[in-house]
């Protein structure tokens, strides 16, 4: 078998040259191949995608399908869901390795093993505790909250699974996004002082025994640093100039940027509610920026005007590092029948990681 194509000489191609790649790569490999794209990505990958979805429609996806290489154009953890959920039967492949999520990486299972020991010290999380981990996460916390009773969600799934979780236990323990736990929570009609802030840097979270006894749910403090771009002051901007206009935001906005929008959820309820609007509508978007512009130019043709939340530029940077080069070079080692990048969840967190992943999709099912 010849060795492996080395990414050097694709990083010097141009743009123009990576596409024709691409292309003619999709074609040789045809159905063995299938392109997941989540909705970020750039333009220049984005259309090179067979499926694109949030983070639950894409794992759907990759349980579904029956090619043999998922190259998955979006962030190293939802290609270890479609490895999970796949059961290692197809090869899953991330273009660039370096696209994580800054997120994710705020909880760890190190921290994540201290903090449930920290809580048995005051109250029996085993019995009154479901651990929740948002899919943004690694595959070892996934593998916790299924050894644990425990499950994932999804930014368009976190109320059912709440949901379910109350079903079996007092509490929940939400890692690692303290705003998707805090406003799907708030609006299922738990009280912000039935709230707890768990400060992984702290010892105990920052908080005293009796805070902990009176949580309905304990929030991760990680955040989305995209979505910290968008504040208050940008919607009150808005609609003082467009007093009929609409405001929706992604719920891993702040609790007063969601409070604020009129509707609020994942990137593709997103596009099915500014899509499903009628012309003339104005709409405010709080969700990254590549998503933002290709519905901007969509609209804009019947009538419906598409604006960013902020005025600074932010896109996700990790989502960013996907770019024509790479996804060129993983498939012209296909064609070469080199496989590189691929992503594989070892079997002993795979296992439980699917249990957690499985419940999830039961829930929504
Ligand atoms: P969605 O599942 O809504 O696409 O969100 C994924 C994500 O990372 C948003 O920042
Ligand atoms: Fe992670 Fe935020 Fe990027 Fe989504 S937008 S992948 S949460 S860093």
């Amino acid at each position: 078998m010849s060795a492996a194509l080395k990414i050097d000489r694709f990083n010097l191609l141009p743009d123009d040259e990576c596409e024709a790649r691409i292309v003619a790569a999709k074609r040789l490999l045809g159905r063995r191949l299938v392109i997941l794209g989540h909705h970020y990505q750039r333009d220049e990958v984005f259309r090179h995608a067979d499926f694109t979805g949030d983070s639950l429609k894409l794992s759907q996806l990759a349980a579904q399908t029956d090619a043999e290489f998922i190259v998955f154009c979006g962030v190293h953890f939802m290609a270890e869901v479609a490895d999970i959920v796949t059961g290692g039967r197809r090869t899953v492949i991330l273009p660039d390795l370096a696209a994580g999520c800054s997120m994710a990486d705020m909880a760890d299972l190190a921290k994540v093993r201290k903090c449930w020991k920290e809580l048995s010290e005051v109250i029996d999380p085993d019995e009154q505790v479901t651990p929740v981990t948002y899919i943004n996460s690694a595959a070892d916390l996934k593998a916790f909250c299924g050894e644990h009773g425990g499950i994932v969600c999804t930014s368009s799934n976190a109320r059912a699974v709440l949901e379910w979780a109350y079903g079996r236990r007092e509490k929940v323990l939400f890692f690692p996004d303290q705003h998707l736990g805090r406003n799907t929570a708030y609006r299922m009609g738990i009280p912000l002082e039935h709230m707890a802030l768990w400060d992984f840097t702290k010892p105990m979270g920052g908080l005293t025994p009796e805070r902990i006894r009176q949580a309905k749910i304990i929030l991760w403090k990680g955040f989305c640093s995209v979505h910290q771009m968008f504040h208050p002051q940008h919607i009150h901007k808005f609609r003082r100039e467009h007093p009929q206009g609409k405001v929706i935001s992604h719920p891993e906005n702040d609790f007063e940027v969601c409070q604020l929008s009129d509707y609020v959820g994942s990137t593709e309820y997103i596009l099915r509610t500014v899509r499903a609007s009628e012309s003339g509508t104005h709409w405010l978007v709080g969700t990254e920026l590549n998503l933002v512009n290709r519905l901007k130019a969509e609209m804009a043709p019947k009538g419906v005007t598409v604006q960013f939340m902020s005025p600074m530029v932010c896109m996700c940077s990790t989502m960013f590092r996907t770019d024509p080069q790479h996804l060129a070079w993983t498939l012209d080692n296909l064609v070469a029948n080199q496989v590189v990048n691929q992503i594989r969840v070892p079997e002993a967190v795979a296992v439980p990681a699917r249990r957690a992943l499985d419940r999830m999709l039961e829930v929504v099912d």
